[in-house]
């Protein structure tokens, strides 16, 4: 059986309605998963696996591996946090869920991230609303082996903390930046594309689609231009932002944003599927990419 989550309330963000959990951090109770709930994580590891072959950055393939992590079970946090906290000093956190923004930041702030403890039904394999356990071990712990990377989330955390004191607009800013990072980026590799984005590498279907469909832009990273551009939740998405490497996300956040903020307030927000003079636009297949100097 799996345990039911417990969620004590909605809260109105950029997007939509979402469920809050408690914020209490809790100890993953590895021994009250069931047979079930293993099975589905070696379903989705085994097919994430295959698919990501060719697909997901060698970082991040390379990081998996060295975390030991197998279709066999359900890693234990515990496990998994003796290889993190003497590479980067990070270190995973249960969670039922989601949680609060302020709380969230701190968190990363402090180099702690919060794993959601429980696995999906086998009926919400192929897509959940939300992020469950596969999502947030597959999806986002092996990146946090990288310096540049994990540097970049706590710094996120501590401009999340920020931008929550200076107001809602900011935050929406910012969490944009999460968004076309973190969960959904690509980067280029001396061999084409490639995805880092921990909200592509647990989807089978995006991560196919946002390599190979003809339909989404991939649009060089351009940090205010990610701040300004809208997204969805409930399809793929019609834009992906592209980096050279983990180092340029620590060197493009690096300037102080209350005066990005300040300006980015007197612009209108970019819709998620356009494209825009002086945006670098990427090819799928070859990965090369050129300057838009006109309205596409
Ligand atoms: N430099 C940002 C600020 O001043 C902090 C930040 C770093 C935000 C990295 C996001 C990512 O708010
Ligand atoms: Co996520």
């Amino acid at each position: 059986m799996n345990a039911q989550p417990r969620r004590v309330e909605h809260l109105q963000t950029d997007k939509g309605s979402v469920p809050v959990y408690t914020t209490a951090v809790i100890e993953q109770p590895w021994s009250s998963y069931s047979r079930e709930d293993h099975a589905t994580w070696a379903d989705l590891f085994e097919r994430q696996q295959k698919i990501l072959v060719g697909r997901a950055a060698s970082e991040f393939i390379e990081n998996q591996q060295r975390f030991g992590m197998t279709p066999d079970a359900i890693p234990r946090f515990d496990d998994l946090n003796r290889v993190l906290k003497k590479a980067t000093g990070w270190e995973l956190i249960g969670v039922e869920g989601l949680l609060p923004e302020l709380t969230f930041f701190e968190h990363l702030a402090n180099r702690r991230f919060p794993v959601t403890w429980w696995i999906r039904r086998p009926d919400q394999i192929d897509y959940i609303s939300e992020p469950d356990l596969f999502h947030d071990l597959f999806g986002h712990v092996p990146l946090l082996l990288n310096p540049a990377f994990a540097d970049y989330m706590q710094a996120y955390g501590c401009g999340g903390v920020k931008a929550h004191g200076i107001g809602a607009d900011a935050l929406v800013n910012l969490t944009r930046l999460y968004w076309y990072t973190v969960e959904f980026g690509l980067i280029k590799q001396d061999d084409g594309l490639r995805i880092y984005g921990s909200g592509i590498v647990s989807s089978k279907g995006e991560s196919i689609h946002c390599l190979e469909s003809p339909a989404p832009n991939r649009l060089g990273f351009d940090l205010t231009r990610i701040m300004r551009t809208r997204y969805r939740i409930d399809t793929y998405q019609k834009t992906y932002f592209v980096i050279d490497s983990y180092r340029q996300l620590m060197d493009a956040t690096a300037p102080d944003f209350t005066p990005i903020y300040a300006q980015l307030a007197q612009q209108d927000s970019i819709p998620a599927g356009n494209v825009l003079q002086g945006d670098f636009v990427y090819n799928r297949g070859t990965g090369e990419g050129w300057l838009n100097d006109g309205d596409i």
